[in-house]
């Protein structure tokens, strides 16, 4: 465990250099020994008086905390100063949502991975269907050659994306981070931006210096994010200090977007209209190899290890971090009683095209993949490009009256 840790030291974070140095004994005693005043103050009380009422919940981390985990946990910190309590903070304080099992906790930091492993390790098993990430390991594939095929039949596909999160190793996430953090993420990245060239090269906008005709323009182009008010994003600190050193970098042809600072350090996302996914993820990689090298050349680093792969804030994001969707037209084939099956089959997940909380309207929906942990982008893109042609084919067979059938279910991780 203590291996992930070594890629830190080419990270200029004195405070995170040395947490390195002490990585063999950090998940016991060095970070008891130096607990916080808050740590010494909860002492004067046992964990059993300190566990939350988990009663009426329905997340993953309410499944997985038990009082003897939380007795083991309740007073270490990470390096950063981080707990277990400001880990499950949103969990315990949003008992559950009434269409999906949300995760029910949030990293602070990377380590926050590896000190309270012993929870994070089974909420992310339960969320990221049966990947265990004491004993498998992740794979990262940002090769676009490797696609085969990826252009879609415009007829059906109206538009295809490519997005992922990164993080910059030493500073701690947006759940946690200072302002002063929160502004050198902004610094970091948006500097390493300037250097992009050629059809990779755009200008920033920080939300809150912008001018209301640009907040418009961005509004209207769909790039803007918003304040979070969602009470998952809010309880884990995640809108803090809004709307200071938050901000949208796009190229000059709008097809490759950056967020800063929203709930990741940054959100990467490749995007265009029409059906060519292949050319939608060549850029997504390409960008994404840059903007590395880049903050590289800077002394900075993404956070990833091979267990866990890209560290983001959200263990639901963990691995590629990658979600590479379609708007398709399936005016046939969602009316028929097979199409679920079929999407789970396929591990393909639908959600209306207005967001993760919306439900489909009209015949169009926005189809991506379901995992994230356990394969690599390129599978994962692959994954969706043969599936989409799949369920286009599906569509073609019901226009004509023939009939289709359930494909049979692709395993989640390499044999
Ligand atoms: C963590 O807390 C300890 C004890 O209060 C303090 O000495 C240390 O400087 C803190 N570390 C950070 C990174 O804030």
């Amino acid at each position: 465990m203590a291996n992930s840790f070594t890629r830190m030291v080419s990270g200029r974070n004195t405070a995170v250099v040395l947490a390195s140095i002490g990585a063999g004994t950090l998940a016991s005693g060095y970070l008891l020994s130096d607990a916080t005043a808050a740590a010494e103050r909860s002492r004067l009380y046992p964990p059993s008086a300190d566990f939350p009422d988990l009663r009426k919940h329905n997340n993953c981390m309410a499944s997985a905390l038990t009082p003897t985990i939380y007795a083991r946990l309740r007073d270490k910190v990470t390096p950063q100063n981080w707990t277990l309590d400001q880990c499950i903070q949103t969990g315990v304080d949003n008992p559950g949502h009434p269409f999906i099992k949300t995760v029910g906790m949030v990293a602070g930091d990377e380590e926050s991975y590896e000190v309270f492993a012993e929870l994070f390790d089974p909420v992310i098993k339960d969320r990221h269907n049966g990947y265990d990430p004491r004993t498998m390991k992740h794979p990262t594939d940002l090769d676009a050659s490797k696609i085969q095929s990826g252009m879609f039949d415009e007829r059906y596909v109206l538009s295809s994306r490519v997005r992922t999160g990164r993080s910059i190793r030493g500073l701690s996430l947006p759940p946690a981070c200072t302002r002063s953090e929160r502004r050198e993420v902004e610094r970091v990245v948006v500097t390493a931006l300037s250097g992009l060239k050629g059809e990779l090269s755009g200008r920033y906008y920080s939300l809150g210096e912008m001018s209301d005709r640009e907040q418009q323009q961005l509004i209207d182009e769909h790039f803007l994010f918003d304040k979070p008010v969602s009470p998952l994003l809010t309880a884990a600190g995640m809108a803090r200090d809004w709307p200071d050193a938050r901000g949208i970098w796009h190229n000059n042809e709008k097809n490759f977007l950056i967020w800063i600072n929203e709930e990741d350090h940054t959100r990467i996302i490749s995007m265009e209209k029409g059906g060519n996914m292949k050319r939608v993820f060549d850029r997504f990689c390409k960008g994404l190899k840059q903007v590395e090298q880049l903050i590289q050349e800077r002394g900075w680093e993404f956070m990833w290890n091979d267990r866990l792969g890209y560290i983001l804030t959200c263990p639901s994001n963990l691995g590629t971090g990658l979600r590479a969707g379609v708007h398709i037209r399936l005016p046939y084939l969602s009316r028929d009683p097979r199409f679920k099956k079929i999407l789970d089959n396929l591990r393909l997940q639908k959600r209306g095209t207005g967001g993760v909380d919306t439900a489909a309207t009209g015949d169009t929906f926005d189809i991506s993949n379901l995992d994230r942990l356990g394969k690599s982008e390129v599978e994962l893109v692959q994954l969706v490009i043969d599936g989409v042609n799949y369920l286009i084919e599906c569509e073609k067979r019901l226009e004509r009256g023939q009939d289709i059938k359930i494909p049979s279910p692709i395993s989640q991780f390499r044999k």
